[in-house]
Order: C-alpha cells, then structure tokens, then sequence
C-alpha cells in the first residue's frame, strides 16, 4: 500500500491555466539588472548578457514584470529612454541610495532595453508605473510612448530612440505596494489615486487607445484592505466602473531562516510557511467575490518566492539556492493551479541574483538553480485547463501546531495529455505514491524526477548546476493507476497519453 494518493479527476475542470501564471519579476535592485540581465565592466555598460541571455530563452518565460518593486514608485521612465550617455544618474529612495552596498542608478536599462529583452526572449512585458511619487500624466505618456503608432512627440521619440512599431505593452500596473512603500497609502486613497490613474492609462474607450490594456491594481494579503479598497474604486456617481483587471498581492516566506544553520525541523516549517500561499488566495478571491460582484476581476501574485535572513551579499538581497526553496516553487504552483479558476498571473522574485531567482551570475558565467528546474518541468501545465485532484496524504505535525501535508500534486489537461506533478515535502522519509485517474486510462506515461540525489540544502554554483537537472524516471502503470516513488526532497512529473 502507498503511503500517498493523488486522484486525478480529468474531467472536473477548475480552469484555464494562463501561462503568466508561470510568470517572472525583475526589478532594479542589487545583482538583478546591472550584472545580471546586462553586463557592466567598472563604468562601461557593455550590454546584454549572452549567458543569462541563453538561460532565460531556454525556458518557457511567459511574463516579465518591471522596473519594480518598490524601485517602481521613485522611478521616472523618461530618465532610461534616449542617447545613453545623456541618461542622468539617479538616487532611488528604496534601491539606489548610493554610493555602495545600494548603487546609484545609472538608467542605461531602461524601457527600450527592457521591452527589447522581452521581445527578444519571447515574454510578455508587464510594466508598473509610478503612483507613489509620480503622477497620471507621466503614466499615460509612457502608455503612449510604447504603445502609440501616431505622429506625436512621444512616439516619434521612440521612433528616434531606434523603434519604428509600438511595442503593444497590454500590461499595466497602477503602484506597487502603496500601503506600503508606494505611498503609505490607505485602502480609500489608493482608491482614489487609482481611479485617476486608471481614467488616464486605461480608460477603455480613449480614442487613442486601441490597444487590449489590462490594468493591475495593488492589492493585499488582508480582506480588509482589499475590501475597502474595491467598495471605495467601485464608489463613482457616474456608475462608471473603471478598468480594473486584476488585484494582487505579495508573499515572501522564510524569513527567519537561516538557511546554513536550518535543520529538518526549520524545513518544514519553512515549507508550511509557503503552503500559506493557498490561504492569501482565497483572501484576495474571497475580498473580490464579496465586493466586486458584477466585475472580473483576476488574482495576481505580484511578488513571491523565498527570502531567508541569511544574505551573500552586503545589500541583503542574494541567498543561497536550494532545493529546499525549489520543492517550494514546485508547491506554490500545484496551488496556483487547484486556483486557476481566479490566478490569472504569478511572478517569483527575482528572475537573476535576487532572492528565490532562476538563473545566478558571476563575471564569467551564468547557470541554473534548482528553482529553474521546477519552472522548467512545470511547463507543460502552461495553457492548459487545470482538473481536480484529491490527494490523501501522511502530514507532519509541527511545533506551531501546524500540519504539514508531505505530498502535494496537482494535474491539467490539454485535452489529449493529461499532465501531474508531484512533489514530495518530506526532506527526511520517501513517500510513494499511487496517482489515480479517473475518466482516462493511461496508454503511456513519461516520468522526469528531480533532486533524487541532492541534499535540500546543499548549495549550487557553477561548479555543481549541472547536479541537479532532472532525470527521466522509471514508474509503475496498472490499470488507471500510476505508481510514483518518490525520494526525501523531491518534484517528479507525468506526462500522460
Ligand atoms: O522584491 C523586493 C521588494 O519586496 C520589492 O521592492 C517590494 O515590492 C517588496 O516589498
């Protein structure tokens, strides 16, 4: 008998699984832009990375968010567009203190940088404007400057500035995290600052505007900033409701962890911490149904992933790359897919050198971390309709009176493959498990394994990437039934005919 089920209902639909679901945030902040997306040699801005380049083409990047982050809300878009070295340095208020451990910001990547790098690796730019300490004014103009393909001054700048077609950005973010560092905002003025944003940005029936605009509201981790926020947008003599397509909030774990003096009781609480993910959602979902009954408005994760106490870097914003944080992005993504039903876009913090990132740099070379691997794996989920699962699980009991459930799956279809995941939390005892389907009998089954044969905590660089890529795997099929073993600390995947 296993010691786990997971059955898989292939014809109970939840919902579409959107790839920005699998999407990414990149903001500029320590090694994310500067030695990470674009290469720097003393005071030469050199250019793209090639290396980070290939890595992040390699993979199926279906959204890229910028230039924030809190940088966001002190950051002025006309200052990165035009000749480089006309650009003028600038101090950031959350990023860019100067002189060292937070380096002024040089703006030789800015928007055309940005939305180049995106066409270039095949994602879908998100870009957050400036509501903190900007004004609509300066949001709309950049609207207009990507996305207008008439003869104004703004679009012949960017014609000037080496770009003859709009570049279509659809996603637009009103701030970020305005009761926080986008403001200090609370949810009533937000609401206001939003509506006035959002009339300049998005206003759908803007003549110059034939572009599919898809305006993100900041939201919160708690219903009640979320519900007065969405009663007082709501809140208009005219009845207008304004574009507002997505609410979202943030959600870093591990934040007193160590991950060098972690022990296995530390793991699981860690791994606890980012299970929380499914209750946020339900939060903010929850927030959405009870206000904004007549509107459509979709979950985005703006911000997630692992941030430890524990830093190798003097701005405190790298950390080592585990496997551990990896079985938590195989996790979070099994519970954006039992949500697809209302996530309409996640992005991990931050896609090169910062936090739980993908791909880490040094002078010389770039590779893959754990995290990438599960991102990788994952794919297949992408555009696909998220089904039922039910999963009968052995669960930890921890100091915190929490449970840990050990293993997690989840499952979609694109009408011919049915695809799963699996992911074993325990990072001491190997669990198998038997995956039922119902309403399908598989013909046959591909099966990947990763980390089999790695520590949790063991860390990657350069020398041991290659370590922990995944392998294909041998699985038992008997009837609708496929037996998985799963080792301590591991992701497997199946992909079903
Ligand atoms: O990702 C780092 C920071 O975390 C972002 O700037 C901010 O939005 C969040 O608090």
């Amino acid at each position: 008998m296993a010691d786990a089920e997971l059955t898989v209902h292939t014809e109970a639909v939840i919902g579409h699984v959107d790839p920005a679901v699998h999407g990414h945030f990149s903001e500029h902040l320590g090694r994310c832009i500067y030695d990470g997306i674009w290469r720097r040699d003393g005071d030469e801005e050199v250019g793209y990375r090639e290396d980070v380049f290939q890595l992040l083409n390699d993979i199926e990047l279906p959204v890229l968010r910028w230039p924030g982050g809190c940088f966001a809300d002190d950051y002025h878009w006309e200052d990165g567009i035009g000749p480089r070295e006309d650009r003028p340095r600038r101090r950031n208020l959350f990023w860019a203190q100067g002189p060292e451990e937070l380096p002024e910001e040089s703006n030789a990547f800015g928007t055309d940088e940005f939305l180049e790098f995106c066409e270039e690796i095949d994602t879908e730019p998100y870009l957050a404007t400036n509501v903190g300490s900007g004004d609509p004014q300066e949001a709309a103009d950049w609207v207009e400057y990507c996305n207008y393909d008439g003869d104004t001054e703004l679009a012949n700048r960017r014609r000037k500035n080496g770009r003859e077609e709009p570049y279509d950005v659809k996603y637009w973010g009103i701030g970020n995290e305005n009761w926080g560092c986008g403001g200090q905002m609370t949810p009533e003025q937000y609401a206001d600052e939003y509506r006035r944003f959002a009339t300049y940005v998005g206003t759908t029936d803007n003549l110059m505007l034939d572009h599919d605009l898809e305006l993100i509201a900041c939201g919160f981790e708690q219903h009640e900033w979320n519900r007065r926020f969405l009663e007082k947008v709501n809140d208009s003599p005219w009845g207008v409701e304004f574009p507002l397509d997505h609410l979202t909030f943030h959600h870093y774990y591990g934040r007193t962890m160590s991950v060098s003096e972690a022990d296995e009781d530390d793991y699981d609480t860690f791994l606890a911490d980012a299970l929380e993910m499914s209750d946020h959602i339900e939060t903010i979902a929850g927030a959405i149904d009870a206000v904004a009954t007549t509107r459509d408005i979709g979950v985005i994760v703006d911000e997630w992933g692992a941030w430890h106490v524990e830093a190798t870097a003097d701005n405190g914003l790298e950390q080592p790359g585990t496997v551990l944080d990896a079985l938590s992005a195989a996790a979070a993504l099994d519970i954006f897919n039992h949500h697809s039903d209302v996530v309409t876009m996640t992005n991990i913090a931050q896609t090169v050198n910062v936090l739980q990132c993908l791909v880490e740099t040094d002078d010389d070379e770039a590779w893959a971390r754990p995290t990438y691997h599960v991102f990788d794996a994952y794919a297949p989920h992408q555009d696909n309709d998220a089904v039922q699962t039910t999963v009968t699980t052995p669960s930890r009991d921890l100091e915190d009176d929490r449970d840990l459930p050990l293993v997690q799956g989840s499952a979609s279809t694109d009408g011919d493959e049915t695809f799963i995941s699996l992911t074993n939390l325990d990072c001491r005892e190997a669990q198998t498990v038997d995956v039922r389907v119902e309403g399908a009998t598989p013909d046959s089954v591909e099966a990947t394994l990763l980390f089999a044969d790695n520590d949790p905590k063991t860390e990657v660089g350069p020398d041991n990437a290659d370590e922990f890529e995944p392998e294909p795997t041998d699985v038992d099929v008997d009837g609708n039934t496929i037996s998985v073993d799963l080792p301590p600390a591991t992701v497997a995947t199946l992909e079903m005919t």
